[in-house]
C-alpha cells in the first residue's frame, strides 16, 4: 500500500493518534494536512503518554519523517513547545525528521484573542471552539490576508504584516467589547515572533515534493487527519463544525499532491460516540449510562480537558462519514469500554417528529436537533483480552458485533482496538502490519518560492 489516509469518522477523538502511531511503523512519512492545535492526539507507548497537537503522530518512530502540510494552520508557540517537549524526551534528536510547509498559514496572537472574544460574545449561540484561533486564521486565509510561514520567517516583512494585522484585529476586538492591542504589547509581539521565526525557519521544506520523492523511492505515506467527518466545514453539522475540511480528499490538497494519494482511506470510529463542544448529537445519552461511558472511557478532551458528551454508536452518521471520505476500511476503537456495559445500543436510523423513519444524515441542524434515534439493543459483551492475535481471540459476542457493523456499513473492519496502549489492538489486514524497510530520501529543505 503506497499511501493510506487515516481520518476520524465521527466528531473527533476517535483514537486517530493511537492508530497513526501503530501504522507509522509501516510508513516512511506521516503527514498532517488540515486543522491545527485544536487537535489532541494521544499516544501511549510502554506506559508513557504523549499528547500531540501539531506534530504528526509518527514522531515516536525514529525512522519515520513527519510533515506538516500547507493545509494546516500553525501556532508557532505551540510548534516550538512541542518540538522542545519531544527533544527533552529524546524523541526528536534528528531535526531533519520534521518538515513544515512554508505555505502553512500562521495562527497569530490576535486570532486566538478573536476566537475567544467571539465565543464570549455569542453567549448561548457559541460553537464551543477550542479557542486556539483556528477559525479566525482560516478566515484570513480565505480572505487572502493571512500570514504564511515563509513570511513569518522574514523579520522585516513580518513586522509590516503584524502592524497591519493588529490594526484590523483591533477594530474587530473593540466591536466585540474586548481590549485592543496597544504600543508596548505590539512591539513585544513583534520581537517574540521574530524569535519564533528564527527557530522555525530551519524546519521549512517542500512537503508535496517530499511525498512524491518518498513514493517514487518505494516508500509509504500515511496521512493523519485531525477532527472528524462530522466536524468538516462542508459535510459536518454546520455551523457546529471546525473551519477546515477534515475529509480524506483534503489529504491531497492540504499537502500538495494529487487525489490518487487519497484513495485508500481508513475511517476511525469508537464503538460508541462522543462529541466536545456544542451542536446536535442525535444518539447522545443524557442518562447515567452516558456518565458511565465518560468515566469508563476517560472521555475528557485531550486539548481543553472538557468533558466529552457521550452516546451510542450512530450508523446513520457513520454511513455519511463513509461516503464523504470514501472510506475503504474501518478501525473500531474502545471496544474494551463498550464491553464493560451489561447492555448497549446502536442507532440504526432516525425518526422525524412526524414519525417518518430516515436513514440519511440531515444537513440542516434544526432537523438534526429534532430527530430521535431508532435504537437496536444488544446484551453486553463478554470480557475482552487485552492481547489479541487473531479474530477468534475475541469472545463470540464481540465477533458478532464486528460482523454486524461490517454488514450494516458495507466496509471491512481491519483494526480493532481494545486499549489505549500501542499493542492493544488487532490488525486484520496483512497490508497494515508493520514491516518497515528504509528508503533513502533527501528532505527537500528550504523556504524558497
Ligand atoms: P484522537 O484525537 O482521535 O487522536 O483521539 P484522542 O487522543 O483525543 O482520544 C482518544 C482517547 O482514547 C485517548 O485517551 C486514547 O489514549 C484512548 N484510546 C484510544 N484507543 C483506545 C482503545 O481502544 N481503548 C481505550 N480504552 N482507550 C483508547
Ligand atoms: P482531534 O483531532 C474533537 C471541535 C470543538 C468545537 C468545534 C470547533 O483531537 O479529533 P475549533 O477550535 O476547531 O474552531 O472548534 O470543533 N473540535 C474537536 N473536537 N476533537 C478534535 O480534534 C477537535 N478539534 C475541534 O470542540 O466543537
Ligand atoms: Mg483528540
Amino acid at each position: 500500500m503506497k499511501s493510506l489516509v487515516c481520518v476520524g469518522a465521527q466528531w473527533g477523538d476517535e483514537g486517530k493518534g493511537k492508530l497513526v502511531d501503530i501504522l507509522a511503523e509501516n510508513a516512511h512519512v506521516v503527514v498532517r494536512f488540515q486543522g491545527g492545535n485544536n487537535a489532541g492526539h494521544t499516544l501511549v507507548v510502554d506506559g508513557v503518554q504523549t499528547i500531540l497537537h501539531l506534530v504528526p503522530s509518527g514522531i515516536l518512530h525514529e525512522n519515520t519523517t513527519c510533515a506538516i502540510g500547507n493545509g494546516v494552520v500553525v501556532d508557532p508557540e505551540v510548534l516550538v513547545q512541542e518540538v522542545e517537549m519531544l527533544q527533552a524526551r529524546g524523541k526528536l534528536d534528528d531535526m531533519s525528521r520534521l518538515v513544515v510547509s512554508p505555505m502553512c498559514h500562521v495562527i497569530m496572537p490576535w486570532h486566538k484573542r478573536l476566537d475567544a472574544a467571539r465565543e464570549q460574545a455569542s453567549g448561548s449561540h457559541k460553537i464551543g471552539t477550542t479557542r486556539r484561533g483556528i477559525g479566525p486564521t482560516y478566515e484570513d486565509k480565505a480572505a487572502r490576508r493571512g500570514i504564511r510561514m515563509y513570511e513569518f520567517i522574514q523579520p522585516q516583512r513580518l513586522t509590516e504584516r503584524i502592524r497591519t494585522g493588529v490594526m484590523m484585529a483591533n477594530s474587530m476586538l473593540e466591536a466585540l467589547g474586548d481590549e485592543p492591542y496597544l504600543g508596548v504589547e505590539i512591539e513585544e509581539m513583534i520581537q517574540r515572533c521574530h524569535k519564533l521565526g528564527e527557530e522555525i525557519a530551519p524546519l521549512l521544506g517542500d512537503v508535496g515534493e517530499l511525498i512524491v520523492q518518498i513514493g517514487e523511492s518505494g516508500g509509504r505515506v500515511l496521512f493523519e487527519g485531525a477532527q472528524g467527518a462530522l466536524l468538516d466545514v462542508d459535510h459536518g453539522t454546520y455551523p457546529y463544525v471546525t473551519s477546515s475540511n477534515c475529509a480524506a480528499a483534503q489529504a491531497a490538497l492540504g499537502s500538495g499532491v494529487g487525489p490518487a494519494w487519497a484513495s485508500e482511506v481508513l475511517g476511525v470510529t469508537k464503538a460508541y460516540t462522543t462529541r466536545v463542544g456544542e451542536g446536535p448529537f442525535p444518539s447522545e445519552l443524557h442518562t447515567a449510562v452516558g456518565e458511565q461511558l465518560r468515566e469508563l472511557g476517560g472521555e475528557f478532551g485531550a486539548t481543553t480537558g472538557r468533558p466529552r458528551r457521550c452516546g451510542w454508536l450512530d450508523l446513520v452518521a457513520l454511513r455519511h462519514a463513509i461516503r464523504i471520505n470514501g472510506v475503504t476500511q474501518l478501525a473500531v476503537t474502545k471496544l474494551d469500554v463498550l464491553s464493560k456495559l451489561s447492555e448497549y445500543q446502536v442507532c440504526e436510523a432516525y425518526e422525524l417528529p412526524d414519525g417518518t423513519r430516515i436513514d440519511r444524515f440531515p444537513y440542516d441542524p434544526l432537523v438534526l436537533e429534532q430527530v430521535k434515534p431508532v435504537l437496536k439493543a444488544f446484551v453486553g459483551m463478554d470480557d475482552l483480552p487485552s492481547t489479541l492475535n487473531k479474530f477468534e481471540d475475541l469472545p463470540g459476542s464481540a465477533q458478532s458485533f464486528v460482523a454486524y457493523l461490517q454488514e450494516q456499513l458495507g466496509v471491512p473492519v481491519t483494526i480493532i482496538s481494545v486499549g489505549p496502549q500501542r499493542g492493544e489492538e488487532l490488525i486484520l489486514d496483512a497490508a497494515l502490519v508493520p514491516n518497515h524497510q528504509s528508503v533513502a530520501v533527501a528532505t527537500a529543505r528550504g523556504a524558497q518560492a
